[in-house]
């Protein structure tokens, strides 16, 4: 019986949702006159919508009522459901079905842990709740990553010790939160922003089964 555990951040890792976010961000800054660029969104990925709205605030030096904070996060929200309304499978980034069904053939333990609080729907859409043991999602947790709640919370579930589980990101937030948890990190996408990573890979589709194998033994292998 395994010990391992494979946690998996959604956006950016396993469906392509990234872009939509960056679109319905540079909306909104473009309305409120906020420069918003490619660049400037890397800081938003991993990060709570509440936070990103407060990042974009800071950077346009705008102060705000709660109550038009709120109107603008729902804006954004609308603004994203818009995009991930028509998803389905064909927007699972390359190869991810690959590597979830070497690990589900091998019984092996999988969580999702997103700061999306639409995480549950993008899993509907794209028919991927069967992989997963368990999904944590933004509703679920109260502190953004950095902070380790999220996987923490995704081990406990899978009931299985952070030093047994590997976290798979695109976000720099979302590796140091795996570090902080304790647990194995895989970088995926830029392995510049990522460095802090055991593990970088540009996209799973370099992700190989000697690869797994030897994660899955190393992760078992821990006392
Ligand atoms: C993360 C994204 O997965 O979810 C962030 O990387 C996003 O960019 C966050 O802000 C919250 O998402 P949502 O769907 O709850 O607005
Ligand atoms: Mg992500």
């Amino acid at each position: 019986m395994t010990k391992a555990g494979f946690i998996f951040d959604l956006d950016g890792v396993v469906v392509d949702t990234a872009g939509y976010h960056y679109l319905a961000w540079k909306k909104l800054a473009d309305d409120l006159g906020i420069p918003f660029t490619k660049i400037d969104n890397e800081r938003f990925k991993g990060v709570s919508r509440k936070r990103c709205l407060e990042i974009l605030l800071e950077m346009g030096n705008i102060r705000v009522s709660p109550e038009q904070f709120d109107r603008w996060l729902q804006e954004k929200n609308e603004d994203y459901l818009s995009y991930i309304n028509s998803m389905d499978e064909t927007e699972i980034l390359p190869d991810v079905i690959k590597v979830l069904d070497y690990l589900k053939n091998r019984n092996i333990p999988m969580a999702l842990g997103s700061a999306s609080k639409n995480a549950r729907a993008i899993l509907e859409k794209v028919k991927l709740i069967p992989y997963f043991n368990t999904v944590v999602d933004g509703n679920a947790v109260t502190k953004a990553k950095p902070d380790p709640e999220v996987f923490m919370k995704a081990a406990e579930a899978l009931d299985i010790a952070a030093e047994h589980c590997v976290v798979f990101e695109d976000a720099r937030a979302g590796i140091k939160a795996a570090n902080a948890a304790g647990m194995k990190s895989v970088g995926i996408g830029n392995s510049e922003v990522l460095s802090e990573a055991d593990h970088n890979f540009k996209n799973f589709t370099e992700i190989d089964f000697d690869f797994l194998s030897n994660l899955v033994s190393e992760l078992n292998g821990k006392v």
